[in-house]
């Protein structure tokens, strides 16, 4: 039998965020060692409450939670997406606080210390801004040689974004990082809008939570109607976008999807295209943007219905 993924997994819950955390949980091919956190969806430490209240319904006080970052690397933080996650995260359910605390350092750290006490064996997982990621990159240079993987959540190679037309909402709410993150030395798989938004969890789909009798699946259903009616308001979608799971559906089965490997860089300047993911279409020029920087993994397209039954069965269980 071979042996569990380990993963660690960077958050700001966030209604997708719990989807994700709790499909990880439920998939015996992986081993969740830590979730980090940081802003993004919401403040930092409403992200951390919001983590370690995850991991109380999922009964997995075992789990660490560290606190992230509170602010991108450069800019300040764009704010909390209330409108879309409610003033919670968490669809406005207000749950009961937990027992437990963070773990007393911090996530960049946390990162650094975990993928060192086991190279080559660890797998990132980012679901918000990719601060926390390069901070660690930054405080020990070469680290992401001893990554297994990154997996990250975020960007538009070849669509429109959804902060900005420009832009994706993890990546724009820090494109330093992101910029950073992206030229990591290991493999990196992109799930951004390119393939997320060709997922499409139905008004059906969301219904068979309510019919899953366990505690997780619950807490999805009921934070589910703020994220649902955002979706038909906004965007006119019957139905919700799985962004942050779709990472842990590629880790469970990158069979039912399809990609492009190419170089990206993230435009860090101050225009209307701050934040736009670029993939290096041609061969980039001698010491030009691209030059010398890994290819990224960029998910393209995938087997919508089949991600939404893997993930709907990982649920149930
Ligand atoms: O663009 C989608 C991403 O932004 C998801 O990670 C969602 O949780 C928000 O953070
Ligand atoms: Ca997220």
């Amino acid at each position: 039998m071979t042996s569990a993924t380990r993963i660690l997994i960077d958050t700001d819950p966030g209604i997708d965020d719990a989807m994700a955390i709790f499909y990880a949980l439920a998939s015996p091919e992986l081993e969740v060692v830590a979730l980090t956190t940081v802003f993004g969806n919401c403040h930092t430490d409403v992200a951390t409450v919001n983590a370690l209240r995850l991991l109380d319904i999922a009964e997995r006080p075992d789990i660490p939670v560290v606190e992230g970052a509170v602010a991108p690397l450069v800019m300040p933080y764009r704010g909390p997406v209330a409108f879309v996650h409610g003033t919670d995260g968490q669809g406005d359910v207000f749950l009961p606080p937990s027992s437990r605390a963070p773990l007393p350092t911090t996530a960049a750290q946390f990162i650094v210390d975990t993928v060192l006490a086991d190279p080559d064996e660890i797998t990132i997982v980012l679901l918000g801004p990719f601060t926390n990621m390069a901070l660690a990159m930054m405080l020990c240079p070469g680290l992401t040689q001893h990554v297994k993987q990154i997996v990250v959540m975020g960007g538009a190679a070849f669509t429109s974004g959804n902060a900005s037309p420009a832009s994706e909402a993890n990546v724009l709410n820090d494109p330093e990082a992101a910029d950073i993150v992206f030229g990591a030395d290991c493999p990196i798989v992109m799930a951004g809008l390119d393939v997320t938004h060709r997922i499409t969890m139905t008004d059906d789909d969301l219904a068979r939570f309510a019919a899953i009798d366990n505690p997780r699946a619950q807490h999805l259903a009921a934070i589910m109607p703020h994220y649902v009616r955002f979706y038909l308001e906004r965007n006119g979608v019957h139905g919700i976008y799985v962004h942050d799971s779709t990472t842990i559906s590629y880790l469970l089965a990158p069979e039912l999807f399809s990609w492009r490997e190419l170089p990206v860089r993230v435009d860090t300047g101050h225009s209307v295209c701050r934040g736009r993911t670029l993939p290096a279409l041609r061969d980039s020029d001698e010491e030009g943007p691209w030059h010398g920087r890994r290819a990224v993994r960029i998910l393209t397209d995938v087997d919508a219905r089949a991600v939404i039954e893997l993930e709907l069965d990982h649920l149930s269980c």
